[in-house]
């Protein structure tokens, strides 16, 4: 085993579960292959990684960052928690439920510290080319030091992609938006709420995005905020200065028109349109093409990349799980690598996406989406070692949460649940949300 070689693309929370789910097992005395993952910024984390860089970085690489100052998780803890490293080990102490973006990034951090996998990581290294080589039955990677600016291409057995999707906007073009007056910005270029104090703004989009960078703007002193959506409204009972309007249909100078005819001056877009599956590195019989979906186009399992299963895509499927998710792949992934599962012929691996997709199409609201990703959860953690833990429980912190947003989207984060790793109540946060304008890890984990 320790002949084959494994590359691990990108160290974000899905590149570091795969580095863990091999330390894991070596650290049981069994031996693994050589690991090596790639990284293209300076340091791992992946989005959690903060960056104030929009734009091209430092290397002329696209910058991968999509976080904002002030973000704190838009979902409970208790639904992320790492089944083998709970934030009570972590910080010493339970905290609260919706961790800023620091404390999940130090969180995160602290598990692959622990497990001692930094030199497995080649930082500002991002991944030129990925090929099959069918003669040898191995994968040819073209990474690209930057630092040094070399080039190195080298053979390994396994590819397994963790290069995320929230990092490539989806930019669709408005009418007159190359005549207006004020900023027009993707999500993805979003830094800090407090440039839009006193701006009327218009963000087009429904999703988190959209709902985060609007509270965002709100909680910061944005003067009024208007979101236009394409297919329904958000319909949350929304603060006296945020209205939802109907599809944007044209703008001239500052003033946007609608699809209901009604019309608002504004300073500011912010197209929260969300971002594509987008892996140029791959050649053209390796790259995934799906939609932004729980069910995945060509993925056994979820995982495993069908007309080549030796390739394997981590954490692609939109989210509800995350942190937790991403490790019950990387476990399931680990165990192919090491012969102990094996993947079924062609028709048997189609079937199976066939069936994800169906059963998917046949959801109804948003609660069955999450009981359909907990069962995935679920499915995957059956078949390896990773510790089993209450996914149901985890479900029921998603159900509340949502019932919490639909009392006051502004206090839900107020809200505590309980944890389904330690079974410790979370304590509720001495500040709440809207008040809480120091996003420090400092000032979350200060006590009363
Ligand atoms: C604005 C925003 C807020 C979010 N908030 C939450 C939240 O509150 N809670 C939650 O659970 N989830 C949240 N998410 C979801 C997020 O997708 C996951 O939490 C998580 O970061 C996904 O991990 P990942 O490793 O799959 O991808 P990423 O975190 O995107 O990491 C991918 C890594 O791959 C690297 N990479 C990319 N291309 C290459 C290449 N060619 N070569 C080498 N390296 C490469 C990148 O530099 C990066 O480090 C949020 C997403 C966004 C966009
Ligand atoms: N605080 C936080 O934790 C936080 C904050 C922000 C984002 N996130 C995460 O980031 C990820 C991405 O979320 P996202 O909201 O950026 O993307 P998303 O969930 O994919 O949503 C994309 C949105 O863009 C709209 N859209 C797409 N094309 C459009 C067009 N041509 N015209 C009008 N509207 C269009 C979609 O509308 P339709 O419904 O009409 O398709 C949808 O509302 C999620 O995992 C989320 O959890 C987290």
């Amino acid at each position: 085993m320790a002949s084959k070689r494994v590359a691990v693309i990108g160290a974000g929370p899905s590149g570091l579960a795969q580095l863990r789910a091999f330390q894991s097992l070596a650290q049981s005395g069994v031996e693994v292959p050589e690991v090596v993952c790639f990284e293209k910024q300076a340091d791992w984390g992946g989005l959690w990684n903060y960056t104030w860089r929009t734009g091209l970085d430092e290397y002329g690489e696209p910058v991968h960052g999509s976080m904002y100052r002030y973000l704190w998780s838009n979902g409970p803890k208790e639904g992320l928690e790492f089944a083998d490293y709970s934030f009570e080990e972590h910080f010493g102490k339970q905290i609260a439920s919706y961790p800023p973006r620091a404390v999940l990034f130090d969180y995160i951090e602290g598990r692959v510290k622990k497990a001692g996998v930094r030199d497995q990581v080649r930082f500002r290294t991002p991944i030129r080319q990925v090929d099959w080589n069918e003669s040898t039955q191995q994968f040819s990677v073209r990474s690209h030091d930057l630092i040094r600016d070399v080039e190195t291409t080298e053979a390994f057995d396994h590819v397994v992609v963790a290069s995320g999707h929230f990092s490539t906007p989806n930019v669709p073009q408005f009418e007159g938006l190359d005549r207006f007056n004020g900023r027009v910005l993707h999500a993805h270029d979003f830094r800090d709420a407090v440039e839009f104090r006193e701006k009327d703004i218009l963000i087009i989009g429904t999703s988190y995005s959209a709902e985060d960078i609007g509270s965002q703007c709100w909680k910061y002193g944005a003067k009024s905020i208007t979101v236009s959506h394409r297919t329904a409204a958000m319909g949350y009972d929304w603060p006296d200065n945020w209205v939802e309007v109907p599809l944007l249909t044209s703008v001239i100078g500052n003033t946007c028109t609608f699809k209901d005819g009604t019309t608002k001056e504004v300073d500011a877009i912010i197209l929260c349109t969300g971002y594509q599956h987008h892996f140029p590195f791959m050649s053209e019989d390796l790259r995934l093409k799906t939609a932004n979906r729980l069910a995945t186009a060509d993925l056994y399992k979820g995982v495993a990349y069908v007309p080549n299963p030796k390739l394997f895509y981590l954490g692609m499927q939109d989210q509800w799980y995350t942190f937790n998710m991403f490790d019950a792949q990387a476990w399931w992934a680990r165990d192919v690598i090491m012969d102990k599962i094996e993947v079924p012929d062609d028709t048997a691996m189609q079937a199976d996406v066939a069936d994800r997709v169906m059963r998917e199409d046949a959801i109804g609201d948003d609660y069955d989406a999450i009981r359909y990703q907990g069962d995935y959860v679920k499915e995957l953690i059956a078949e390896t070692d990773y510790p089993s833990f209450d996914v149901d429980g985890a479900n029921e912190a998603f159900f509340q949460w949502k019932k919490h947003k639909k009392v006051n989207i502004m206090t839900f984060r107020d809200n505590a649940y309980r944890s389904v790793i330690t079974g410790t109540m979370a304590p509720v946060h001495h500040t709440p949300w809207k008040d809480a304008l120091d996003d420090s890890k400092e000032s979350y984990l200060a006590n009363g």
